[in-house]
Order: structure tokens, then C-alpha cells, then sequence
């Protein structure tokens, strides 16, 4: 099956899938039975769409070209500005109808998240259900504030919405609960998901300044572009809130999680916890709490033998509570902007798998 993708938003995450679809072209071929072409590529800056019809190269995009383009911090060809996202995406669902109809039609959205609304990638998956196009992201945002709503047009459109990017990049989260775990309940988890805080408390255990540590994640990428995301825990809430409303059914937003960041915490602090032999983690938690779901996220000093208290600094980790297994630990024991890449890989193939 040759899908046909729009990928709305161009940045790293989207430049480093395309280039994963080229390597891996011929064992998706072999393996999957499937083929994939861009046929649009929608951002802020400018955007570009194929046409609809002519010979077969010129119906797709050469996206490996235009994100070199991109990277080299130049523009999209058609992007003159001011650009109108929204009115490209529209048109470009529009001409891509057949391959909506046909469930050929995936929309990648890895646009940036505003982390007080969701937006603007929750818009995107709503036009693009709606216009009957599979949607895969690795933004937080929809999960983490619409999943309910979403999730059911997806099931209405007959369509995917799928987001196994969003908490620990590639590691199975989502996919591991949803295909195979048939029966089992998850009642609560615990985790170390936010790579920048971890990284900053193990830096400041072993002597080093709070900036330096976060300078260094800044340079290497993993910070958040506006670095207070990570320290005050939003990026951290935000995955909370997407993982309660996914594994336990919550109908929470980032706001509704009980947010401490590691702002106020002194390296005098974080020394007198590791004497004490214990160790200061940025924590992630949920727990059913009767009908409702109680979530927080805060720094926790946590006795040595606990699994989270072992990570090195950048390692996650998400321990499930569940009813029939007891507690199931998924370990990340690094992470890479080929491993976010892939996780959209893999809900393309889910998508491929369910046809
Ligand atoms: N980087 C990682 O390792 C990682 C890991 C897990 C999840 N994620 C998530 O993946 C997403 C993408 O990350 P990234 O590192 O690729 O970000 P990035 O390099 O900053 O790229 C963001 C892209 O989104 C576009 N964009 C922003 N607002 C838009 C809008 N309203 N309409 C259309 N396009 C818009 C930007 O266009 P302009 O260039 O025109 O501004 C840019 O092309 C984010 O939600 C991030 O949280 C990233």
C-alpha cells in the first residue's frame, strides 16, 4: 500500500523521519508491504504541496532535498510569507481526498507545542481526522489535553490517532498497553520522564552548577527551546496528563497535575540527600483515587534500592501498576532525535498492520 503523507511541521523530529522512511524504504517494502510519499509539507515559514496530478516523481515531494534545505536555514520554496498553515492544510486534505477515502492519507504532525493549550496541534488532528486521514505526532499536546475527544472521532472516522512519541520517545508506552496487555488493568504509574531535570539533579549530585548542567542539555538539544518547560515540570505534566488519560482513563489536562519543578532545589540540597544515601528524582505519578484520577508531579527523595533512584542521568523510566502483572518497569536507557523518529515509524505501521 503506497500511503501518501502530510507532514505538518518541518523541524528536527520531521527532518529525521524522512530521512528513517529513505533507509528504511526497501525492508518496509519486503516486511510491511508498505510505501509511503510526502505530499505536502506544511510549517510556519512556508510550506510546500505537490500537485495532484503528472507524472509519478512530480505528484511527490523530494522531501530529503527540501530538509536540507530546511536545515541549512533556508525556506520552504512556496513560502511566502505571512503563510497561513491552517488554509494549506485544508487545501492540501482537500486534494488528497481519494487517498482519505481510500485510508491511504496519514497526516505527521511535529509542530511545537503551546504547553498551556495543546495547540496548535490539536487543531491539526481535528481537521485531519475529519477530513478522513490517519493522524501520527509526536507533540504531547493532543494526548495530553483532548485525548478523550479525539480518540473518539478517530473510532467514529474508522481512522487512527496515534502518539508514541509523545512519552519516551520509541520506547513502547502506549503500544505496549494498547496491543499487549489484552485484560490487564493498570492502576497507577510512577516514572523519570523529562531526560533535562534528571540530568541536571545527577549533575548537581556529582558537584556540578545547575546552569552549566542545563547549558549542556540546551547545546546537546534535549532542553526544551524555552528551558523553563522543563525545570518548572510542564513537559513532565504534560506527559503525566497524557498517560493518565490513555492508561487510566483520566480526563485530565497539564493543569490538573500537582506541578513542582527543581527551580528552587541548591546543589547544598541535593548533596545532603545523597549523604543521606538517598537520591532526588523528578517524579512522575498517577493513581486512581476512587472515580477520580489524582497525578502530580514533584521532586521526590527516593531510597537507593528503588529502580527510579538508579537511573543514570539520561535514563527514563515508567513503572506500571497493574492488577495482573504487579509492576512492569519499561527502562530508557538513552534517547535520540532516530528513536522519536522512529516512534513515528511504528504508528505508521500500525497503521499498516490494522488495514
Ligand atoms: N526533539 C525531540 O527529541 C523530541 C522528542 C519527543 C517529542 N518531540 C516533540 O516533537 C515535536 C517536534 O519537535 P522538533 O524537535 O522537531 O521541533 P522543531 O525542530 O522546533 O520543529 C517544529 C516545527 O513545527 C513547525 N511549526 C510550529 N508551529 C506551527 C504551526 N502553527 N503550523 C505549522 N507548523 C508549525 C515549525 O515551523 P517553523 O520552522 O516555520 O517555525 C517547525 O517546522 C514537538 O512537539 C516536540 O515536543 C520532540
Amino acid at each position: 500500500v503506497k500511503y501518501d503523507l502530510i507532514l505538518v511541521g518541518f523541524g528536527n523530529v520531521a527532518r529525521r523521519f524522512v530521512d528513517l522512511l529513505h533507509e528504511r524504504r526497501r525492508q518496509l517494502a519486503r516486511d510491511f508491504g508498505v510505501d509511503t510519499r510526502v505530499v505536502a509539507i506544511i510549517t510556519r515559514h512556508g510550506s510546500a504541496v505537490a500537485p495532484r496530478t503528472g507524472s509519478a516523481a512530480s505528484v511527490e515531494l523530494d522531501a530529503r532535498r527540501l530538509a536540507r534545505v530546511v536545515a541549512a536555514g533556508r525556506r520552504l520554496e512556496s513560502g511566502a510569507p505571512p503563510s497561513d498553515p491552517l488554509g494549506v492544510l485544508d487545501r492540501a486534505l482537500r486534494a488528497r481526498r481519494g487517498a482519505a477515502k481510500q485510508g491511504r492519507l496519514i497526516v505527521v504532525e511535529t509542530t511545537t507545542l503551546d504547553i498551556k493549550r495543546g495547540e496548535p496541534a490539536i487543531t491539526h488532528v481535528e481537521k485531519s481526522l475529519a477530513a478522513g486521514a490517519h493522524v501520527v505526532t509526536a507533540n504531547k499536546g493532543p494526548a495530553a489535553f483532548a485525548w478523550d475527544r479525539l480518540s473518539r472521532r478517530a473510532a467514529r472516522a474508522n481512522r487512527r490517532f496515534l502518539f508514541e512519541g509523545a512519552v519516551m520517545d520509541g520506547v513502547p508506552v502506549f503500544n505496549l498497553a494498547r496491543d499487549t496487555l489484552p485484560a490487564v488493568s493498570i492502576e497507577g504509574f510512577r516514572g523519570v520522564v523529562n531526560t533535562t531535570t534528571n540530568f541536571i539533579l545527577s549533575a548537581m549530585e556529582a558537584g556540578r552548577e545547575f546552569d552549566a548542567a542545563l547549558s549542556e542539555m540546551q547545546a546537546a538539544g534535549i532542553a526544551e527551546a524555552d528551558a523553563s518547560l522543563d525545570i518548572d515540570g510542564w513537559d513532565a505534566a504534560a506527559k503525566t496528563s497524557a498517560l493518565a488519560n490513555v492508561l487510566l482513563g483520566a480526563r485530565m489536562t497539564p493543569a490538573d497535575v500537582d506541578r513542582h519543578g527543581i527551580g528552587g532545589i541548591t546543589p547544598a540540597r541535593v548533596a545532603e540527600v545523597r549523604r543521606s544515601g538517598r537520591r532526588l528524582k523528578l517524579v512522575a505519578e498517577a493513581r486512581r483515587d476512587g472515580k477520580r484520577v489524582a497525578a502530580g508531579v514533584k521532586p521526590v527523595e527516593l531510597p537507593e534500592h528503588d529502580l527510579l533512584a538508579q537511573l543514570g542521568p539520561e535514563e527514563n523510566s515508567l513503572l506500571l501498576r497493574t492488577d495482573l502483572l504487579g509492576e512492569i518497569a519499561i527502562v530508557q536507557r538513552s534517547s535520540s532525535l532516530t528513536q522519536t523518529a522512529y516512534a513515528l515509524l511504528s504508528d505508521v505501521l500500525t497503521i499498516a498492520r490494522g488495514r
